[in-house]
């Protein structure tokens, strides 16, 4: 069974924004993006970008650094499809955004 860690409360973004939430351990890029969520690791895989403080186009959350872009979907990359980004599942409960990390 997934165990899910509570990251910040629903209403912290707006629709179309990107932000850090930090979980023990880990800090992560949520966004929402038309009413849902998603959650991806923080840092790029070219050189570390903070995701968090990219921009959305569309799905695609760009590295504020060189660009790279990452479906927030699933964290496949558009540049570098052999460097994607790791994606969590994600469920509201509550107003509260809640980030699964696997099973424990
Ligand atoms: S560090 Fe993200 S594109 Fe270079």
């Amino acid at each position: 069974m997934q165990e899910f860690e509570i990251t910040t409360e629903a209403n912290a973004l707006r629709d179309g924004q990107a932000g850090p939430v930090d979980v023990p351990g880990k800090r992560l890029a949520l966004v929402r993006l038309e009413g849902k969520f998603y959650a991806l690791e923080n840092a790029c895989p070219h050189r570390g970008g903070p995701l968090s403080v990219g921009y959305l186009d569309g799905c695609r959350l760009h590295c504020p650094l060189h660009g790279w872009g990452f479906d927030v979907t699933n964290g496949a990359c558009d540049v570098r499809p052999d460097q994607p980004v790791a994606t969590y599942p994600v469920e509201v409960r509550d107003g509260r955004v809640w980030v699964s990390f696997g099973e424990k």
